[in-house]
């Protein structure tokens, strides 16, 4: 029986296969643009490998399309037949067991997959890559933290890859609030290996919820030049330096990365989509003009306002249907009420946050602020649920504050703002909205205090 890079036994004859698998998984591990050519050299060698066919189906789910969803279930089924046909290790049942569990939508009962190989296969970065994924869209900081201090005490710097593991224990300790322990691993992996762009996006992350936007930029424009030959993540790495501009009030910035650097060319990637639209929307709160960029998003959103596949993406395509006035915004909120009907747990996301999300965004983009307001106020705290970063969701924290001072419910967004401005303190545009909320309230003189902080 063969093995893969980090020992762990694979059920196939073929050494080319095996080693194939492998530079598939470092490739999926570094964020490569060459993991699927690996995978199909896998397969070429060894049709009927196990964790090929497994792996598969999982990259077929990452893509979150339904199309691809469906040929996931092929994987499995083809795995299925060949674990009948040759047997297979208990860690390659438990991811058989996983993939047929997302083939359900029960991403719940996948990451319990992941999570027991974990418990006795740490070195497994196909359970350690995915759990991250889907604690990141499911469960937040704490789920993904936990995870991954479970198995951190099994890597050290003798192990290959050991660096990719504490880029992932780096953005856990970012989205659970522990900066510098977050900013302390983010850095040591990059020292390891400067390509490693998921624990520069982690130092990204901590930049971003720090309020240091120069220290930001220099840190990504002094890696940027790593990223060649590595996939579309590159992309939402460039949204975060745009972030760091936005925050500058440097427009012009942040619009040339967009046109040059993360939309340069329209996408059906969700996370390109989503780094898209939540730029679009916040420059326009900023008071600029984005031109024709959403007549660009919602041509896409088109092809994808009947996907309902994840949650997070749903209310980005929403943003440009809305924004755009396309008719097929209604279309998408009759189908995400449907889609909430449905098993998994993407259609309780759905029910419970999702459509109500989109309902408002439509409702803002049609003048309806008040509305926009009573729907997003009570929801304002499970927001998380819809999975992505602090960084991202940020976005609906800033339609509901807006919605509250379009509607003229001052006293509400002014409760809101003060908790914005306590945490980001250097933040112009959240002084501005709170003077805003203030001089609502008759509060003349702290509204110009609020004026004056928003100058420094
Ligand atoms: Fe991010």
């Amino acid at each position: 029986m063969a093995a893969d890079y980090q020992g762990l036994e694979l059920t196939t004859e073929s050494a080319a296969a095996a080693d194939a698998y492998s530079a598939c998984m470092r490739g999926y591990m570094g964020y490569q643009t060459d993991v699927g050519g690996h995978l199909k050299a896998a397969l070429a060698a060894d049709g009927e490998m196990p964790m090929a066919l497994i792996t598969r189906g999982y990259f077929f789910h990452l893509f979150s399309i339904p199309a691809l969803e469906r040929k996931a279930a092929d994987c499995a089924r083809a795995a299925q037949e060949a674990i009948a046909a040759r047997g297979a290790t208990e860690r390659e049942k438990w991811h058989l067991a996983a993939l047929q569990a997302w083939n359900v939508g029960d991403m719940e009962g996948a990451t319990d997959g992941w999570e027991q190989i974990l418990l006795h296969h740490p070195h497994d970065v196909m359970a350690v890559r995915l759990s991250h994924f889907t604690h990141f869209y499911l469960h937040g900081a704490g789920a993904m933290r936990q995870s991954t201090n479970r198995i951190l005490p099994a890597w050290d710097d003798n192990r290959p890859d050991y660096g990719f593991i504490l880029g992932i224990s780096a953005f856990s300790h970012e989205e659970a609030g522990d900066y510098a322990a977050a900013e302390a691993a983010g850095k040591r992996a990059v020292e390891i290996n400067p390509r490693d762009i998921w624990a520069t996006h982690a130092v990204a992350h901590v930049y971003e919820m720090q309020g240091r936007q120069d220290e930001g930029i220099a840190w990504l424009d002094g890696l940027s030049g790593q990223w060649a030959g590595l996939n579309n993540f590159r992309f939402h790495t460039w949204w975060h330096k745009s972030m760091y501009h936005l925050e500058k009030g440097q427009h012009d910035a942040v619009l040339d990365l967009y046109d040059r650097e993360y939309w340069a060319e329209p996408s059906d990637e969700y996370l390109d989509f989503t780094n898209a639209a939540a730029m679009l929307w916040r420059l326009e709160y900023q008071g600029v003009d984005v031109g024709q960029r959403w007549s660009v998003l919602a041509d896409v959103a088109e092809r994808h306002h009947r996907d309902a596949i994840m949650a997070f993406a749903d209310a980005h395509y929403m943003m440009a249907l809305a924004k755009d006035g396309r008719a097929a915004a209604q279309a998408m909120l009759e189908n995400l009420a449907e889609a909430a009907q449905g098993a998994g747990d993407q259609a309780r996301v759905t029910a419970a946050v999702g459509l109500p999300v989109c309902r408002a965004t439509l409702a803002l983009c049609q003048d309806r602020a008040g509305e926009a307001a009573d729907i997003l106020l009570p929801l304002r705290d499970h927001i998380w649920r819809l999975g992505g970063s602090h960084a991202q969701r940020d976005v609906w924290a800033q339609m509901l504050c807006r919605a509250l001072l379009a509607a003229g419910r001052f006293a509400d967004a002014r409760g809101l703002l003060a908790q914005r401005t306590a945490t980001k303190n250097n933040s112009p545009a959240s002084w501005r909205w709170y003077a805003e909320a203030l001089e609502g309230c008759g509060e003349t003189a702290a509204a110009a205090a609020a004026r004056e902080k928003a100058a420094c």
